[in-house]
Protein backbone atom coordinates (compact mmCIF):
# COMPACT_ATOMS: atom_id res chain seq x y z
CA UNK A 1 0.00 0.00 0.00
CA UNK A 2 1.56 3.06 -0.66
CA UNK A 3 1.27 5.88 2.41
CA UNK A 4 -0.27 8.88 2.70
CA UNK A 5 1.17 12.22 3.20
CA UNK A 6 -0.55 13.82 5.55
CA UNK A 7 2.16 15.95 6.94
CA UNK A 8 4.04 16.91 3.43
CA UNK A 9 4.80 20.73 3.59
CA UNK A 10 4.82 21.35 7.17
CA UNK A 11 7.68 23.24 8.97
CA UNK A 12 8.37 20.90 11.31
CA UNK A 13 10.86 18.61 10.91
CA UNK A 14 9.78 15.46 12.74
CA UNK A 15 6.16 15.95 10.53
CA UNK A 16 7.93 16.49 7.54
CA UNK A 17 9.89 13.18 7.98
CA UNK A 18 6.48 11.33 8.37
CA UNK A 19 4.94 13.04 5.93
CA UNK A 20 7.63 11.03 3.48
CA UNK A 21 10.13 13.67 2.98
CA UNK A 22 14.23 13.10 2.98
CA UNK A 23 14.86 15.47 6.14
CA UNK A 24 18.98 16.05 6.98
CA UNK A 25 19.88 16.44 9.15
CA UNK A 26 17.38 14.00 10.32
CA UNK A 27 14.76 14.92 12.60
CA UNK A 28 15.60 12.96 16.54
CA UNK A 29 13.55 11.66 19.92
CA UNK A 30 14.39 9.05 22.02
CA UNK A 31 12.26 6.54 23.23
CA UNK A 32 11.53 6.46 26.91
CA UNK A 33 13.36 10.32 26.87
CA UNK A 34 11.36 11.23 29.97
CA UNK A 35 12.29 8.93 33.01
CA UNK A 36 14.54 7.73 35.81
CA UNK A 37 18.16 8.97 34.06
CA UNK A 38 17.09 12.10 34.50
CA UNK A 39 17.54 13.98 38.06
CA UNK A 40 14.51 16.49 37.16
CA UNK A 41 12.26 12.91 36.49
CA UNK A 42 13.62 11.69 39.49
CA UNK A 43 12.02 14.37 41.70
CA UNK A 44 8.80 14.84 40.23
CA UNK A 45 8.50 11.16 40.14
CA UNK A 46 9.27 11.80 44.06
CA UNK A 47 6.72 14.41 44.80
CA UNK A 48 4.00 12.10 42.69
CA UNK A 49 4.86 8.98 45.29
CA UNK A 50 3.30 6.90 42.80
CA UNK A 51 3.23 6.22 39.16
CA UNK A 52 -0.11 6.10 38.19
CA UNK A 53 -0.41 9.47 40.32
CA UNK A 54 2.65 10.93 37.77
CA UNK A 55 0.41 10.01 34.99
CA UNK A 56 -2.77 10.93 36.07
CA UNK A 57 -1.78 14.48 37.57
CA UNK A 58 -1.78 16.68 34.50
CA UNK A 59 0.77 19.06 35.43
CA UNK A 60 3.43 17.18 36.88
CA UNK A 61 3.10 14.70 33.65
CA UNK A 62 3.45 17.79 31.25
CA UNK A 63 6.56 19.05 33.25
CA UNK A 64 7.92 15.44 32.36
CA UNK A 65 7.09 15.50 29.51
CA UNK A 66 9.09 19.16 28.71
CA UNK A 67 12.03 18.35 30.83
CA UNK A 68 14.37 16.23 27.68
CA UNK A 69 12.94 18.83 25.53
CA UNK A 70 14.75 21.93 27.62
CA UNK A 71 17.45 19.95 28.79
CA UNK A 72 18.59 18.68 25.15
CA UNK A 73 16.09 20.02 22.06
CA UNK A 74 14.53 17.13 20.87
CA UNK A 75 12.43 17.53 17.72
CA UNK A 76 9.71 15.27 19.56
CA UNK A 77 8.36 15.23 22.69
CA UNK A 78 6.57 12.14 23.50
CA UNK A 79 3.62 12.43 25.81
CA UNK A 80 4.49 10.98 29.60
CA UNK A 81 2.23 8.28 30.20
CA UNK A 82 2.27 4.62 30.29
CA UNK A 83 0.67 1.95 28.10
CA UNK A 84 -0.71 0.03 30.86
CA UNK A 85 -3.05 3.30 31.44
CA UNK A 86 -5.60 1.88 28.76
CA UNK A 87 -6.37 -1.30 31.00
CA UNK A 88 -6.21 0.43 33.97
CA UNK A 89 -8.74 3.11 32.31
CA UNK A 90 -10.43 -0.37 31.32
CA UNK A 91 -10.81 -0.78 35.24
CA UNK A 92 -8.12 -3.22 35.88
CA UNK A 93 -6.25 -2.86 38.81
CA UNK A 94 -2.60 -1.33 38.17
CA UNK A 95 0.50 -0.83 40.59
CA UNK A 96 3.74 0.04 39.71
CA UNK A 97 6.11 -1.62 42.54
CA UNK A 98 9.24 -0.56 43.08
CA UNK A 99 11.77 -2.43 41.71
CA UNK A 100 9.41 -5.09 40.30
CA UNK A 101 7.59 -3.11 37.33
CA UNK A 102 3.98 -3.48 36.58
CA UNK A 103 1.64 -5.35 38.44
CA UNK A 104 -1.61 -5.88 37.24
CA UNK A 105 -4.67 -8.60 38.54
CA UNK A 106 -4.72 -11.07 35.76
CA UNK A 107 -7.46 -11.31 32.97
CA UNK A 108 -7.90 -14.60 32.09
CA UNK A 109 -11.19 -15.80 32.33
CA UNK A 110 -14.90 -14.69 30.11
CA UNK A 111 -15.71 -13.25 33.85
CA UNK A 112 -12.75 -10.99 34.66
CA UNK A 113 -12.99 -10.03 30.76
CA UNK A 114 -16.93 -8.87 31.58
CA UNK A 115 -15.66 -6.61 34.71
CA UNK A 116 -13.45 -4.22 32.22
CA UNK A 117 -15.49 -1.64 30.63
CA UNK A 118 -13.41 -0.19 27.04
CA UNK A 119 -16.41 2.37 26.72
CA UNK A 120 -14.89 3.92 30.09
CA UNK A 121 -11.32 4.60 28.37
CA UNK A 122 -11.84 7.90 27.02
CA UNK A 123 -13.81 9.44 30.28
CA UNK A 124 -11.15 7.76 32.47
CA UNK A 125 -8.11 8.89 30.39
CA UNK A 126 -9.39 13.10 30.87
CA UNK A 127 -6.40 13.70 32.97
CA UNK A 128 -3.83 12.28 29.74
CA UNK A 129 -5.43 14.49 27.61
CA UNK A 130 -5.63 17.43 29.52
CA UNK A 131 -1.72 16.53 29.99
CA UNK A 132 -1.81 16.45 26.02
CA UNK A 133 -3.70 20.36 26.25
CA UNK A 134 -1.08 21.31 28.30
CA UNK A 135 2.01 20.35 26.37
CA UNK A 136 0.92 21.27 23.28
CA UNK A 137 0.24 25.21 24.78
CA UNK A 138 3.69 24.70 26.13
CA UNK A 139 5.19 23.91 22.93
CA UNK A 140 3.07 25.98 20.70
CA UNK A 141 4.50 29.30 22.93
CA UNK A 142 7.84 27.76 23.47
CA UNK A 143 8.87 25.52 21.08
CA UNK A 144 7.30 26.02 17.83
CA UNK A 145 9.03 22.80 16.25
CA UNK A 146 8.79 20.51 18.41
CA UNK A 147 6.38 18.01 17.54
CA UNK A 148 3.87 16.27 20.39
CA UNK A 149 3.91 12.75 19.76
CA UNK A 150 0.58 10.83 21.76
CA UNK A 151 0.70 7.09 21.68
CA UNK A 152 -0.73 3.73 23.11
CA UNK A 153 0.38 0.23 23.63
CA UNK A 154 -1.20 -2.49 20.53
CA UNK A 155 -3.76 -4.46 21.43
CA UNK A 156 -1.48 -7.80 21.36
CA UNK A 157 1.32 -6.18 24.01
CA UNK A 158 -1.41 -4.43 26.06
CA UNK A 159 -3.02 -7.91 26.41
CA UNK A 160 0.52 -9.50 27.42
CA UNK A 161 0.10 -7.50 30.15
CA UNK A 162 -3.71 -7.94 31.23
CA UNK A 163 -3.14 -11.67 30.75
CA UNK A 164 0.20 -12.65 32.50
CA UNK A 165 -0.80 -9.89 35.02
CA UNK A 166 3.25 -8.54 35.37
CA UNK A 167 6.19 -8.18 32.75
CA UNK A 168 7.24 -11.69 31.79
CA UNK A 169 10.29 -12.55 29.35
CA UNK A 170 7.80 -14.93 27.18
CA UNK A 171 4.63 -14.02 28.07
CA UNK A 172 3.81 -17.91 27.81
CA UNK A 173 0.31 -17.49 29.61
CA UNK A 174 -0.92 -14.91 27.09
CA UNK A 175 0.85 -16.53 24.15
CA UNK A 176 -0.79 -20.29 25.05
CA UNK A 177 -4.11 -18.65 25.77
CA UNK A 178 -4.05 -17.44 22.21
CA UNK A 179 -3.55 -20.88 21.17
CA UNK A 180 -6.66 -22.68 23.40
CA UNK A 181 -8.86 -20.38 23.55
CA UNK A 182 -8.72 -18.29 20.43
CA UNK A 183 -12.61 -16.59 20.78
CA UNK A 184 -11.56 -15.29 24.31
CA UNK A 185 -8.43 -13.97 23.53
CA UNK A 186 -9.89 -12.54 20.24
CA UNK A 187 -12.61 -10.63 22.52
CA UNK A 188 -10.16 -8.81 24.35
CA UNK A 189 -7.90 -7.50 21.48
CA UNK A 190 -11.25 -6.70 19.96
CA UNK A 191 -11.85 -4.69 22.99
CA UNK A 192 -8.61 -3.32 23.02
CA UNK A 193 -8.69 -2.31 19.54
CA UNK A 194 -12.35 -0.17 20.13
CA UNK A 195 -10.32 1.30 23.51
CA UNK A 196 -7.17 2.21 21.69
CA UNK A 197 -8.98 3.80 19.01
CA UNK A 198 -10.90 5.79 21.05
CA UNK A 199 -8.53 6.44 23.21
CA UNK A 200 -5.76 7.94 20.34
CA UNK A 201 -8.30 10.04 18.72
CA UNK A 202 -9.05 11.94 21.96
CA UNK A 203 -4.97 12.33 21.94
CA UNK A 204 -5.46 13.94 18.33
CA UNK A 205 -8.45 16.04 19.89
CA UNK A 206 -5.98 17.53 22.43
CA UNK A 207 -3.47 18.11 20.02
CA UNK A 208 -1.33 15.22 19.72
CA UNK A 209 0.36 15.91 16.24
CA UNK A 210 1.20 12.04 15.57
CA UNK A 211 0.78 8.89 17.02
CA UNK A 212 2.72 5.87 17.95
CA UNK A 213 2.10 2.36 18.37
CA UNK A 214 3.82 0.21 20.65
CA UNK A 215 4.09 -3.24 19.95
CA UNK A 216 7.07 -4.54 22.32
CA UNK A 217 6.07 -8.44 22.23
CA UNK A 218 4.90 -8.66 18.79
CA UNK A 219 7.95 -10.68 17.92
CA UNK A 220 7.07 -13.57 20.40
CA UNK A 221 4.62 -14.74 17.94
CA UNK A 222 4.77 -16.87 15.10
CA UNK A 223 4.07 -15.70 11.37
CA UNK A 224 0.48 -16.51 11.35
CA UNK A 225 -0.03 -15.42 15.15
CA UNK A 226 1.54 -12.32 14.01
CA UNK A 227 -0.92 -12.07 11.28
CA UNK A 228 -3.98 -12.09 13.43
CA UNK A 229 -3.20 -10.37 16.71
CA UNK A 230 -0.54 -7.79 15.72
CA UNK A 231 -0.93 -7.28 12.09
CA UNK A 232 -5.04 -7.46 11.56
CA UNK A 233 -5.69 -5.11 14.93
CA UNK A 234 -3.21 -2.94 14.09
CA UNK A 235 -4.81 -2.28 10.79
CA UNK A 236 -8.24 -1.92 12.05
CA UNK A 237 -7.38 0.75 14.51
CA UNK A 238 -5.35 2.67 11.84
CA UNK A 239 -8.43 2.55 8.82
CA UNK A 240 -10.60 3.17 11.90
CA UNK A 241 -8.56 6.35 13.07
CA UNK A 242 -8.55 7.27 9.22
CA UNK A 243 -11.82 7.70 9.04
CA UNK A 244 -12.04 10.37 11.91
CA UNK A 245 -8.91 11.63 11.26
CA UNK A 246 -7.48 11.25 7.80
CA UNK A 247 -4.39 12.85 7.83
CA UNK A 248 -2.76 12.14 11.44
CA UNK A 249 0.47 10.74 11.06
CA UNK A 250 0.77 7.11 12.62
CA UNK A 251 4.25 4.95 13.69
CA UNK A 252 3.85 1.60 14.42
CA UNK A 253 6.89 -0.17 16.18
CA UNK A 254 6.53 -4.18 16.14
CA UNK A 255 9.36 -4.77 18.19
CA UNK A 256 11.98 -7.85 16.61
CA UNK A 257 9.43 -8.52 14.01
CA UNK A 258 12.06 -9.44 11.95
CA UNK A 259 11.24 -10.23 8.23
CA UNK A 260 7.36 -10.39 8.89
CA UNK A 261 8.06 -6.11 9.46
CA UNK A 262 7.40 -6.33 5.18
CA UNK A 263 4.06 -7.34 5.98
CA UNK A 264 3.42 -5.41 8.78
CA UNK A 265 4.40 -2.61 6.72
CA UNK A 266 1.91 -2.92 3.78
CA UNK A 267 -0.95 -4.21 5.44
CA UNK A 268 -1.27 -1.74 8.71
CA UNK A 269 -1.49 1.65 6.59
CA UNK A 270 0.73 3.01 9.05
CA UNK A 271 3.20 5.76 7.48
CA UNK A 272 6.40 5.10 9.61
CA UNK A 273 8.12 1.67 11.10
CA UNK A 274 9.96 1.76 14.41
CA UNK A 275 12.78 -0.46 14.10
CA UNK A 276 14.14 -2.35 16.94
CA UNK A 277 18.22 -2.84 17.32
CA UNK A 278 18.51 -6.58 15.45
CA UNK A 279 16.46 -4.45 12.52
CA UNK A 280 19.70 -4.48 9.45
CA UNK A 281 18.58 -1.00 8.05
CA UNK A 282 19.18 -1.38 4.13
CA UNK A 283 16.96 -4.96 4.46
CA UNK A 284 14.24 -2.62 6.21
CA UNK A 285 14.78 0.23 3.60
CA UNK A 286 13.38 -2.50 0.90
CA UNK A 287 10.91 -3.66 2.94
CA UNK A 288 8.97 -0.82 3.28
CA UNK A 289 7.19 1.63 0.65
CA UNK A 290 10.19 4.15 -0.52
CA UNK A 291 7.70 7.07 1.38
CA UNK A 292 7.03 5.07 3.78
CA UNK A 293 9.50 6.28 6.97
CA UNK A 294 11.56 4.59 9.06
CA UNK A 295 12.66 5.43 12.19
CA UNK A 296 15.64 3.91 15.13
CA UNK A 297 17.73 1.81 15.82
CA UNK A 298 20.38 2.85 17.89
CA UNK A 299 21.21 0.08 20.77
CA UNK A 300 20.66 1.99 24.32
CA UNK A 301 23.67 0.63 25.19
CA UNK A 302 25.57 2.43 22.82
CA UNK A 303 24.48 5.27 24.67
CA UNK A 304 25.01 3.91 28.01
CA UNK A 305 28.79 3.62 26.71
CA UNK A 306 29.00 6.45 24.83
CA UNK A 307 32.39 7.71 23.34
CA UNK A 308 34.07 6.33 19.82
CA UNK A 309 31.72 2.82 19.89
CA UNK A 310 28.58 5.24 20.22
CA UNK A 311 30.19 7.19 17.59
CA UNK A 312 30.85 4.79 15.19
CA UNK A 313 27.31 2.97 15.66
CA UNK A 314 25.49 6.58 15.11
CA UNK A 315 27.48 7.57 11.55
CA UNK A 316 26.91 3.99 10.46
CA UNK A 317 23.22 4.26 10.94
CA UNK A 318 23.02 7.84 9.32
CA UNK A 319 24.99 6.53 6.42
CA UNK A 320 22.37 3.77 5.72
CA UNK A 321 19.44 6.04 6.26
CA UNK A 322 20.59 8.77 4.11
CA UNK A 323 18.85 10.03 1.29
CA UNK A 324 14.95 8.71 2.87
CA UNK A 325 12.29 9.84 5.08
CA UNK A 326 14.21 8.90 8.56
CA UNK A 327 13.82 9.92 11.98
CA UNK A 328 16.56 8.99 14.47
CA UNK A 329 15.58 7.37 17.54
CA UNK A 330 17.06 4.17 19.81
CA UNK A 331 15.93 0.75 19.01
CA UNK A 332 14.01 0.36 22.29
CA UNK A 333 13.91 2.87 25.41
CA UNK A 334 16.76 4.64 26.91
CA UNK A 335 18.45 2.81 29.69
CA UNK A 336 18.16 4.50 33.75
CA UNK A 337 22.04 4.07 33.76
CA UNK A 338 22.41 6.68 30.74
CA UNK A 339 24.42 9.22 31.46
CA UNK A 340 22.51 12.51 30.55
CA UNK A 341 26.02 13.99 28.89
CA UNK A 342 25.65 11.04 26.46
CA UNK A 343 22.35 12.07 25.03
CA UNK A 344 23.63 15.78 24.56
CA UNK A 345 26.33 14.13 22.70
CA UNK A 346 24.24 12.11 20.73
CA UNK A 347 21.92 15.18 19.93
CA UNK A 348 25.05 17.10 18.49
CA UNK A 349 25.98 14.37 16.30
CA UNK A 350 22.78 13.92 14.71
CA UNK A 351 22.77 17.32 14.12
CA UNK A 352 25.67 17.67 12.60
CA UNK A 353 25.41 15.02 10.57
O1 LIG B 1 8.94 7.46 26.04
C1 LIG B 1 8.58 8.26 26.94
O2 LIG B 1 9.37 9.02 27.53
C2 LIG B 1 7.09 8.36 27.24
C3 LIG B 1 6.58 7.58 28.32
C4 LIG B 1 6.52 6.06 28.26
C5 LIG B 1 6.68 5.28 29.43
N1 LIG B 1 6.43 3.98 29.10
C6 LIG B 1 7.02 5.81 30.75
C7 LIG B 1 7.45 4.88 31.82
C8 LIG B 1 6.23 5.19 27.21
C9 LIG B 1 6.02 5.50 25.73
C10 LIG B 1 6.16 3.88 27.75
C11 LIG B 1 5.85 2.69 26.95
C12 LIG B 1 5.82 1.37 27.59
N2 LIG B 1 5.47 1.03 28.87
C13 LIG B 1 6.11 0.16 26.90
C14 LIG B 1 6.44 0.03 25.43
C15 LIG B 1 7.86 0.35 25.15
C16 LIG B 1 8.85 -0.62 25.72
O3 LIG B 1 9.60 -0.20 26.62
O4 LIG B 1 8.88 -1.78 25.28
C17 LIG B 1 5.97 -0.90 27.82
C18 LIG B 1 6.17 -2.37 27.53
C19 LIG B 1 5.54 -0.33 29.07
C20 LIG B 1 5.19 -1.04 30.32
C21 LIG B 1 6.03 -0.62 31.46
N3 LIG B 1 5.98 0.61 32.08
C22 LIG B 1 7.02 -1.39 32.13
C23 LIG B 1 7.41 -2.81 31.77
C24 LIG B 1 7.55 -0.58 33.14
C25 LIG B 1 8.54 -0.98 34.19
C26 LIG B 1 9.93 -1.02 33.67
C27 LIG B 1 10.71 0.11 34.24
O5 LIG B 1 11.51 0.70 33.48
O6 LIG B 1 10.56 0.38 35.42
C28 LIG B 1 6.91 0.68 33.06
C29 LIG B 1 7.16 1.86 33.90
C30 LIG B 1 7.51 3.15 33.25
N4 LIG B 1 6.89 3.68 32.16
C31 LIG B 1 8.52 4.06 33.68
C32 LIG B 1 8.48 5.14 32.79
C33 LIG B 1 9.32 6.38 32.83
C34 LIG B 1 9.41 3.88 34.90
C35 LIG B 1 8.56 4.04 36.13
C36 LIG B 1 9.15 4.91 37.22
O7 LIG B 1 9.47 6.08 37.00
O8 LIG B 1 9.22 4.39 38.32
Amino acid sequence: MESERPAAGLPKPLLRALGGEAVWPPPLWLMRQAGRYLPEYREVRAQAGDFVTLCTTPEMAAEVTLQPIRRFGMDGAILFSDILMVPWAMGQSLRFAEGEGPQLDPVRDAEAMAALDHNLVVQRAAPIFETVRLVRAALDAHAPRVALIGFAGSPFTVACYMVEGHGSRDFAIPRSLAFTEPLLFGKLIRQLVDATTAYLLAQAEAGAEALMLFDSWAGLLPPAQFRRWVIEPTGQIVRAIRKVNATIPIIGFPRLAGPMLAEYAQRTGVQCLGLDTTMELRWAAGAVAPGQALQGNLDPLALVGGGMALEAETRSILGAMRGRPYIFNLGHGIEKVTPPEHVSALVRLVRTG
